[in-house]
Formats: C-alpha cells, structure tokens, sequence
C-alpha cells in the first residue's frame, strides 16, 4: 500500500480543512495518509523518507508562505521523495503566485521531486469576515479541485513551475511582514475585562508565543501572525495590536453552512459585480477544470491542464 504525509501549517484551520480533502482522495484511493501539524516543538515529527508522496499545505501571509512554515521544512531531512505544494489564501491575484517561491527552491535542494501545486481560495482570517453564500462556495469547489488534485497527484504528472519575475519581487518586498510579525507579536494585547482565562489561545498557539505569567497572559516574538488566537478567542478578548482593525473573531463554521440549503453557494457567477468580480476568473477556470467548460487564458496561480504534462 501506498503512504503520503501532508505536513500543514494552518493557522485559523482552511489549510487543514484543504488538506483533509486531499487526504480523504488519496484514502479512496487506498493510499494511506497522515496529516501532520506543525506545531513548536518540532519533535516526533514524521520522517518525509517513510512516505511515498509528501504534501506542504500553508496559508499564504502577505504574498509569502509563513516564515515559520519554512523553518519547520529546514528541518526536515533530505528526502528523494515525490513532493506536491498545497496553498490556500483569501483572494486569487497572482500576486499570491510566487508565495511558494522560497518553498519549491528549499525542496528541490533537499532532493523533492515537486511535481505540482495547488492554490485554493478560502475565506479571509483576516481583514474581514466573508460572506456565508461565499464561504460555501468555496468549500464546494475545493472538495472537487482537491479529488482532482489528488488524482493528479497519484498518476505521477507533473508541470512546470515558473515563478515570474514582478512577482516573485513582490513577495520578497512583502516578507517585510515576517519583521512586523517578531515586533507586533509582542504588543498583543488581553481585554481583561472579557477574558475567562480558558487558555484556549496558550494552548493552540501553534509558535508557542503564549505564555501565563504572574496570573497574565503575555505574548512573545515567535508569532507567526497566523490569527489562530484571536480567531479562536471565545470571548473576543484579544488584540492584535496593529492587526486590531483588520481581526475576524469567530471561526467559519463550514458544516452549519454545508447543512444549510437556503445558503446556495453560488456567490461568483457572471453577474458578480464590485470587488468579487476579480473572482470571476478563478471560477471559471475552476470550472474548466472540473466541468470541462472553457476556462480564461491565463490561470491564477493553478495547475492548468496544459500546464501538466505526464512525468517520463
Ligand atoms: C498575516 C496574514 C497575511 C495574509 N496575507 C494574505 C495574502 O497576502 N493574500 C491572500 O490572498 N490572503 C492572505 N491572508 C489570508 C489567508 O491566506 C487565508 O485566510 C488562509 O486561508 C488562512 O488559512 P489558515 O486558516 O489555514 O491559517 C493572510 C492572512 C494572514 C493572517
């Protein structure tokens, strides 16, 4: 039997979400597979060389993947193993595109066979809370791109991957972030006044940045600036310092919208107008991939078809 491991790193749960889809393909399809989560310490960690297929799922953070996601792959051993690269972020520009840039380099350098990758939209953890008609959406599309995926995956195809320029420039610009993250996870702050002292936020930080001192909770610099504190905070008592104007409190709750049919989950469609047009294209060329209808020229960041050629 075969065996795949997807290591993820998901902070407010639409990378885990995505990658357990995978996960489920790849288990219809009797491959075995362990998700693993990225968590401080990096210890017990499952070595990539017992694993026939290795997934890398993160969110993309300001045009890049987390800092932190690339500290835990440096620590992995060199692996001559077939290797994919799953993303997920809240809007589908390219500018997104070349947040594996750093990634795909490391894995080649320590022997991966990167065969493909997958960007999928999920709703924003941050900046503002998206619509349930459109969180739908996305969970319906992304169960069907990561069966395709995965088979993708499983048939051993590959494609080219060509990181441009402006983009990869971009990101770069932007990892300004992974600085503001060190600074800003240290001025977070606890409403007192709303918190229950759960400990909810201490023991999820997946950075350990949360620590319970002299009967206060205090904030450290390893944050990653994944928002799974605030997300997750049941009584909203955290502030992100200077994230507090852009902070979604509360997690997506993905099954009450999958169970709900007055939510129809049809929220990009060709009369889509104002910001969310800029989905459009997305869709489409989802929908090409899926339904075989034709989809736009240039593709944000997936795998077109003709992208994928069969591996020789
Ligand atoms: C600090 C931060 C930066 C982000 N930057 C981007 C970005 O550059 N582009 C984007 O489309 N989404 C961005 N997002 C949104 C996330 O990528 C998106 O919500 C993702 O699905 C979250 O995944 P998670 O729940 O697994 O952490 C950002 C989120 C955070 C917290």
């Amino acid at each position: 039997m075969q065996r795949a491991i997807i290591y993820v790193f998901s902070g407010t749960g639409n990378t885990l979400l995505t990658a357990n889809m995978v996960r489920d393909s790849f288990e219809r399809s009797n491959v075995g597979t362990t998700i693993y989560e990225i968590k401080e310490p990096f210890d017990d960690v499952p070595s990539p060389q017992d694993f026939d297929f290795v997934g890398f799922a993160y969110p993309v953070h300001a045009f890049n993947s987390p800092q932190f996601f690339l500290k835990f792959v440096k620590t992995l051993p060199d692996a001559n193993k077939k290797a994919f690269i799953i993303k997920t972020s809240g809007e589908p520009f390219h500018l997104n595109d070349a947040s594996s840039h750093k990634l795909y380099n490391l894995l080649v350098s320590k022997g991966f066979d990167v065969m493909l990758d997958r960007h999928l939209l999920m709703p924003y953890n941050i900046v503002f809370r998206y619509e349930d008609e459109l969180v739908k959406q996305m969970y319906i599309y992304n169960e069907k791109l990561c069966e395709l995926f995965a088979a993708d995956v499983l048939d051993g195809k590959h494609k080219e991957f060509h990181f441009k320029l402006r983009h990869i420039i971009t990101s770069a610009v932007f990892r300004i972030q992974w600085v503001g993250a060190i600074i800003n996870g240290r001025i977070y702050r606890i409403d007192k006044s709303k918190c229950n002292d759960c400990m909810l936020c201490l023991k999820g930080c997946p950075t350990k940045n949360i620590s319970y001192e002299k009967e206060k909770l205090c904030f450290d610099s390893a944050c990653a600036m994944c928002m799974k504190c605030v997300m997750l905070c049941p009584v909203d008592a955290i502030n992100p310092g200077i994230l507090r104007f852009w902070k979604v409190n509360g997690a997506y709750n993905f099954e009450r919208m999958m169970n709900d049919n007055r939510i129809k989950g049809d929220f990009i469609n060709e009369d889509t107008k104002g910001y969310f047009r800029l989905f459009k294209k997305y869709y489409r060329n989802a929908d090409a991939q899926i339904y075989g209808t034709d989809g736009d020229d240039e593709c944000d960041g997936q795998s077109e078809p003709e992208d994928i050629k069969q591996h020789v």
